[in-house]
């Protein structure tokens, strides 16, 4: 039996970590960590809040004591690191925001575990985990190779650059001072409790609103997508396998580009409203999906600046050393994922209160 903190777990990755760990080791108990910000829903947690093995509490990362006595008070043994800004929308507007959560706010995290696994009168056993994102590595063109752990960091938005600055203290404190840690770095997820910020939810709440699906510059950004669970999955065999101070990579082998992705929702969107006419009754303002014609919403719009062209993730390593595969098709993710939605209008609607109307109208303005 171990004690996991898990930072962030009331956001979309965290939360269906917390989901897949009290599933999976049902001897484990799991704290979870969050400062509760835009980003983080306590409704994504509401299933497990009772379960006797699960502990909510509100708190920043950057408030190093308070991690450092959640720390003792629960003899953690295992920190899963996912708090962040994580949006690279908003780091372009507003990258303050991702500087202290992001770099200032792992290093609070990497000093408290220091001082309560390390620094004490005996190292206790510990693991810091980091969840990182495939973004650190930059750009590829068309016919570039996937990244691989080896490649090196180049990132290009304050997002990515955030990441990778964190990425490096999470090593530094390994090298330094013996800090058992791994990092883990991630292709675009996607699945339930998703933000409707990001590309997926936001295509699939647009459609039921019938409003415009925009489609950054000319559409043909490639991206690699993971079910969600797939990418708790892999933390899993990287948490109990990875060799300590190693990066593995994580993906779905999976290309896409951006314009095909939402071709895609649009075409299930419409079987779904053709298979269940009740839909028309429940989502009275999707009109275009009632005509079977949501892909009519398709809006291109004016391009993300630095917009990355490809990301591709080798996980080659992580196959060899974990034996880590994705057990989800993308196939069977996205039909999910476009069901859960469908089922879970209260998630959703909660969540786009004024605040994300209004990030909405200054975002697309124009
Ligand atoms: P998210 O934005 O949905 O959730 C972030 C969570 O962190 C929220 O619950 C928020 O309240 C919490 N948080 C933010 N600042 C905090 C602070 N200062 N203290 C405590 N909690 C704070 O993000 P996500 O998409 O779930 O991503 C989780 C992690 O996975 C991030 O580190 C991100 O870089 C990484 N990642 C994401 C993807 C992806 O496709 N979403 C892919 C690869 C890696
Ligand atoms: P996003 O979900 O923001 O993830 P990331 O930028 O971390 O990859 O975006 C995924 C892709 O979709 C990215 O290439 C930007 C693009 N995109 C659009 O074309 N339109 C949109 O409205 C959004 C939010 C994203």
């Amino acid at each position: 039996m171990k004690t996991l903190l898990v930072t962030g777990g009331a956001g979309f990755i965290g939360a269906n970590f917390v989901h897949y760990w009290l599933a999976t080791h049902p001897q484990d108990k799991v704290v979870v960590l969050d400062a509760l910000t835009y980003a983080g829903n306590m409704a994504s947690l509401s299933s497990v809040v009772n379960h006797p093995h699960f502990t909510f509490v509100k708190g920043d990362i950057c408030d190093s004591a308070l991690v450092e006595k959640y720390l003792r008070d629960y003899s953690v043994h295992t920190l899963v690191h996912f708090a962040a800004e994580s949006h690279v929308d908003r780091s372009i507007t507003g990258p303050d925001a991702f500087i202290e959560t992001n770099i200032l706010g792992t290093y609070s995290l990497l000093k408290a575990a220091k001082k309560v696994w390390l620094d004490g009168p005996k190292t206790l056993e510990h693991r810091f985990h980091h969840v990182s994102t495939d973004e650190v590595y930059g750009t590829l063109s068309a016919t570039d190779p996937a990244f691989t752990e080896d490649t090196a960091y180049a990132p290009n938005s304050p997002y990515s650059a955030s990441k990778a600055s964190s990425d490096h203290l999470v090593r530094a404190y390994h090298h330094t001072y013996g800090l058992n840690v791994t990092t883990s770095n991630c292709s675009n997820n996607y699945g339930p409790y998703h933000f409707p910020e990001k590309l997926i939810p936001l295509v699939i709440t647009h459609i039921l609103h019938n409003k415009p699906l925009p489609i950054y510059g000319d559409g043909q950004q490639i991206r690699d997508w993971l079910y969600v669970t797939d990418h708790a999955y892999g933390i899993d065999l990287v948490i109990n396998k990875g060799r300590v101070g190693e990066n593995y990579n994580i993906g779905g082998n999976n290309e896409w580009a951006n314009i095909d992705i939402v071709k895609t929702v649009c075409a299930l969107m419409d079987a779904q409203f053709n298979q269940h006419p009740t839909l028309k009754t429940q989502f009275p303002e999707a009109s275009a999906a009632h005509k079977n014609d949501s892909a009519s919403l398709i809006t291109y719009v004016k391009d993300r600046p630095g917009h990355d062209r490809r990301y591709a993730i080798d996980a080659t390593k992580t196959f060899n050393e974990l034996g880590y595969q994705p057990k989800e098709s993308f196939e069977t993710g996205i039909a999910k994922t476009v069901e859960w939605y469908l089922q879970n209008e209260d998630w959703w609607r909660a969540v786009m209160d004024g605040s994300y109307q209004n990030y909405i109208d200054e975002q697309y303005k124009g």
